[in-house]
This record gives C-alpha cells, sequence and structure tokens, in this order.
C-alpha cells in the first residue's frame, strides 16, 4: 500500500478498548469493509504480496476474518480458495491442529484431500497477535501436503511478536503497530 492508502486503510480500523475481555484492545475493520477503496487497497496489497512469492496455486484463510480478505484475493489471482476453520465445522475426514489461547486451547481444521500434494499456499489473516492461529495454519497446509509460499497479513501487532512463531516462512504485514 502506498503511504496515502496505507493512512486512509488505518482510519477504518476502530481500536475498541476492554473487548472482548478486560485488558484486550481489540481492532474491528468492520469501518473498512464497509468502504470500498479501502476494501480493494487491501486486497490489491495482497496481490502485491502474492506476486513477490513466485507461484501461489492457493489462497487459505483462517476462520472467520481471513475468509473477508482471503477469497476475494484468490479471484483476483485466478486461484481456488481453501478454508480453514475452527474446530467442528467441516465434515470428517480433517487434519486439526490445536493451538492456545491466553486461556485454555482452540483448534482449526482442514478438510483432508482438499489440497493437492505439492500445492504452494498463501495464508491470508487480517491480524497477527501472538501468531498461535497462524502457526496452527502454517502446520494444518504441511500436514494436508501442501508448501506454505508465505502469510500475508493486513495488520501486525508487534509488541505480541507473533512472527517470531512463524520464523523459516516469508511473513509481510501491510500495516504494523507497535
Ligand atoms: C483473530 C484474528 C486472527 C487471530 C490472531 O481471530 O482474526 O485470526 O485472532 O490472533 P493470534 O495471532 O494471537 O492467534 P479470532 O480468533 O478472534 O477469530 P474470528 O476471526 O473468528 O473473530
Amino acid at each position: 500500500l502506498g503511504a496515502d492508502r496505507a493512512a486512509h486503510v488505518r482510519t477504518l480500523i476502530r481500536d475498541v478498548p476492554d473487548y472482548p475481555s478486560p485488558g484486550i484492545l481489540f481492532r474491528d475493520i468492520t469501518p473498512l469493509l464497509a468502504d470500498a477503496t479501502a476494501l480493494s487497497d487491501v486486497v490489491a496489497g495482497f496481490a502485491a504480496v502474492a506476486a513477490g512469492l513466485g507461484r501461489i496455486d492457493l489462497v487459505a484463510g483462517m476462520e472467520a476474518r481471513g475468509f473477508l480478505f482471503g477469497a476475494p484475493l484468490a479471484t483476483t489471482l485466478g486461484v481456488g480458495f481453501l478454508p480453514l476453520r475452527k474446530a467442528g465445522k467441516l465434515p470428517p475426514p480433517v487434519e486439526r491442529a490445536e493451538y492456545a489461547l491466553e486461556y485454555g486451547t482452540a483448534a482449526m481444521e482442514l478438510r483432508s484431500g482438499t489440497l493437492p500434494a505439492g500445492a504452494r499456499v498463501l495464508l491470508v489473516d487480517d491480524v497477527l497477535a501472538t501468531g498461535g492461529t497462524a502457526a496452527a495454519a502454517a502446520d494444518l497446509v504441511r500436514r494436508g501436503g501442501g508448501e506454505v509460499a508465505g502469510l500475508a497479513f493486513l495488520l501486525e501487532l508487534e509488541a505480541l511478536h507473533g512472527r517470531k512463531r512463524l520464523e523459516g516462512h516469508e511473513v509481510t504485514t501491510l500495516l504494523r503497530v507497535g
């Protein structure tokens, strides 16, 4: 994103203190999604990232907000889309990867057999926070027989050091906050 467009997109991500629980600063992308220019700029920004990653066979998005950017990105790139879903949403057989939440664990699933062997997959999500979700997603793609071409995020929360969980991968973020 150019500086002006990035600034416009940033103004459309609202910071909501103490949501969904005390001490959490929630990043609400709803205004961004409702803005035609910002939405298309973000998808174009992701497409520019993809152009630097070599061959991409599929875009994968993490439920739920990764779907919002991943599916339009896939159509922009002319490839298919792979939803990585929260546990219990896909019929079996599935691959499953567990990851840590602030309290307890969650799991993400990939429908087995949807990923052609050796497919190069670009993973997309809105926010990189602790990196737990993204690390689980990358693990799922590998276990499903694919290759992680890279991971792209709209917003990186640098203070949470999620990038460290993704060492060895190409990680690109369109916007960063401390
Ligand atoms: C948010 C966000 C990322 C993830 C980032 O999703 O959309 O997927 O958290 O956090 P992490 O880097 O600490 O793992 P959330 O789990 O809130 O799900 P949602 O998109 O369904 O609201």
